[in-house]
């Protein structure tokens, strides 16, 4: 479907036309005084200038050629030249019969030119827990994707484990401390190695930070560390074995705290799968003349002229030989473009990270790994704070582990739904779980993403006020009424959305009909929390018009079975936005 916006301007650029104006001034947007009017024009005021007049004699002739326009109810000339538009009823009211009849899309089509869209996300580190750090990215890659496939794009997500350099030699290096009897640690070693991972998921997350801790202290223990990454690296039999114990154990983890998120990816991909690329990579660098050596390491100038502050050199092997970091994310290009060749890149990642996506994202280009036609954009997100301003930390000051924060976001909300006493045990906790996931994400999601944010408990758990749970509870309202319906009547044939009874229905009726121009912006502009915004108001309407009209009780038949259907409409617009946003309501809370 058309967007509103679009239908609209559409006709005052007519009357614009019709009275010897250029079309271009009859631009319509949301009024910013919705006491005043629904949509405005403010073209007079430019379009005077052009034609050296007055600007309320403009808006004067347009608005009398739009009098009779069946869009509108009122059209007012304003001093000193606005436009001032009340939409028709039965024209907004037929508009939303239309979405309502385009069931699961509700008017918003399918982009006309579906792109292949490749989103990197997640970024968690092999054997180290997810902590709240990688919180952000799992929520704002997630609802990227799904706000893409549902404008028809193929999205591919792949989480681009960390499972390379030195965390890996720390593992080898502690776990040959504690058990130096294991044959992946005998160099002569012929035989198979064994099929179980020689430990268990909570004895490697204690590898780890033991490993890292020492490291700091003992020199020769990290020597130790360095030499095993080396070793792994280049080609240690027993350690690839290990290897791959590590990342299994991990990735199965990962998989379950993600799935507890409403998070999945289409690729598990790793640092480690980049490794093979880089030789010839490397070496095409070299020979087309764009990697040269500045003090040992071989390195690619990316510095543009236009640039206002220095870019320094991309770094691609450092002095020993090494690759880095830098050089696995272009090898990553590598791949991405060979099996993939997708129209984009969107790489969702802490916004402290910009300045190195530059010089990767310069580096593809200017080197010839991606061409013109694929897009490489970097999507950097805001710190995640505690209510002191300062990033999240647990209550001892350490690193928070995500799920230990979702834990406690769970039990907090179960302890408030286990108060209104209207659930059992087992579902309780079920909608305590759903309740929490849209607290968490959607206070992540409705601040920018470039913004750091304060995560609040309280304020994210609470059933009031712009929070994922005030949501849900709007659409569980709206279930209740439905359902209460549906016990003693069935919803006429003939029923349909009927034209405004009240300014209550007519604003939630405007703001349903925002939907198709909302999504489509959302995925424009990568900006999930248009859609968070979006829910809000209509919530707000929704919550406004449920309180002044009587929708059960209503004597009427076809009112109430108007009332219905737009209640229904409502609901699905809510549903569908959730399920983008990557959570879902539960039937009662
Ligand atoms: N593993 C990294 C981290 O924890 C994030 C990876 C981001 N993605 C990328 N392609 N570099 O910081």
């Amino acid at each position: 479907m058309e967007k509103i916006l679009e239908l609209i301007s559409r006709e005052v650029e007519g009357a614009f036309a019709a009275n010897g104006y250029d079309r271009k001034f009859g631009r319509v947007s949301l009024s910013n005084r919705p006491d005043l009017c629904e949509y405005q024009c403010n073209g007079a005021m430019a379009a005077a200038k052009e034609y050296k007049c007055a600007p309320f004699l403009i808006s004067d002739k347009v608005a009398d050629s739009l009098r009779d326009n069946h869009l509108f109810c009122t059209v007012d000339s304003v001093k000193p030249g606005f436009l001032n538009l009340r939409l028709d009823k039965e024209y907004l009211a037929e508009y939303l019969r239309q979405m309502h009849a385009d069931g699961e899309r509700l008017g918003c089509e399918k982009s006309k030119e579906p792109r292949k869209i490749m989103i990197d996300y997640g970024g968690p580190n092999v054997a180290k827990p997810l902590h709240v750090g990688h919180l952000r990215s799992a929520i704002i890659g997630e609802s990227v994707k799904r706000i893409g496939k549902f404008m028809g794009h193929t999205m591919i997500g792949d989480v681009h484990l960390g499972d390379w350099g030195l965390q890996m030699g720390l593992i080898i290096t502690e776990l040959k401390e504690r058990k130096p009897e294991l044959v992946y640690f005998q160099e002569d070693y012929e035989g198979e190695y064994p099929e179980d991972a020689p430990f268990t998921i909570s004895e490697l997350e204690d590898i780890y930070p033991t490993a890292s801790a020492k490291s700091k202290e003992d020199e020769a223990y990290k020597e130790a560390a360095m030499q095993a990454t080396y070793e792994l690296q280049h080609g240690r039999k027993g350690y690839q074995a290990l290897l791959t114990h590590i990342l299994n154990v991990s990735v199965s983890d990962l998989k379950r705290n993600y799935e507890n998120l409403n998070v999945s990816f289409e690729l598990w991909k790793g640092e480690s799968d980049a490794q093979p690329y880089i030789p010839d990579m490397v070496q095409k660098m070299k020979d087309d003349g764009f990697a040269h050596l500045s003090e040992g390491a071989l390195v690619v100038d990316v510095k543009e002229d236009s640039d206002t502050k220095e870019i320094p050199p991309c770094m691609i092997l450092k002095s020993d030989g090494a690759s880095l970091y830098n050089t696995t994310d272009l090898a990553t290009i590598v791949w991405r473009m060979q099996d993939y060749c997708p129209d984009e890149i969107i790489y969702v990642v802490d916004k402290r990270q910009e300045l190195y996506f530059t010089q990767v994202f310069r580096c593809a280009r200017k080197t010839g790994l991606v061409g013109p036609e694929t897009a490489l954009k970097f999507l950097g997100f805001g710190t995640m704070n505690g209510k002191d301003g300062k990033p999240f930390k647990t209550r001892e000051g350490g690193v928070m582990r995500l799920e230990y924060l979702v834990n406690e976001i769970n039990e907090e909300m179960y302890k408030k739904i286990a108060d209104n006493h209207i659930v059992e045990e087992e579902e309780g906790r079920k909608t305590a779980k759903m309740v929490a996931l849209s607290a968490i994400k959607y206070g992540d999601l409705s601040n920018q993403a470039a913004k750091d944010y304060i995560f609040d408990v309280e304020r994210f758990t609470s059933f009031e006020g712009n929070t994922g749970p005030y949501i849900l509870y709007t659409i569980v309202r709206i279930k209740s009424i439905l359902k209460k319906y549906q016990a003693e009547k069935t919803l006429p044939e003939s029923a349909q959305i009927l034209a405004a009874h009240s300014e209550s229905e007519k604003a939630l009726m405007l703001e349903i009909s925002k939907f198709n121009a909302m999504m489509e912006a959302a995925f424009v502009d990568t900006a999930p929390h248009k859609v968070c915004a979006y829910i809000y108001d209509l919530a707000n309407a929704f919550n406004h018009f449920y309180h002044e009209t009587k929708i059960l009780a209503e004597p009427d038949a076809a009112v109430q079975a108007g009332y219905i259907c737009l209640l229904d409409l409502t609901k699905r617009a809510l549903e569908i936005c959730i399920e983008v946003l990557g959570f879902e309501a539960p039937e009662k809370m």
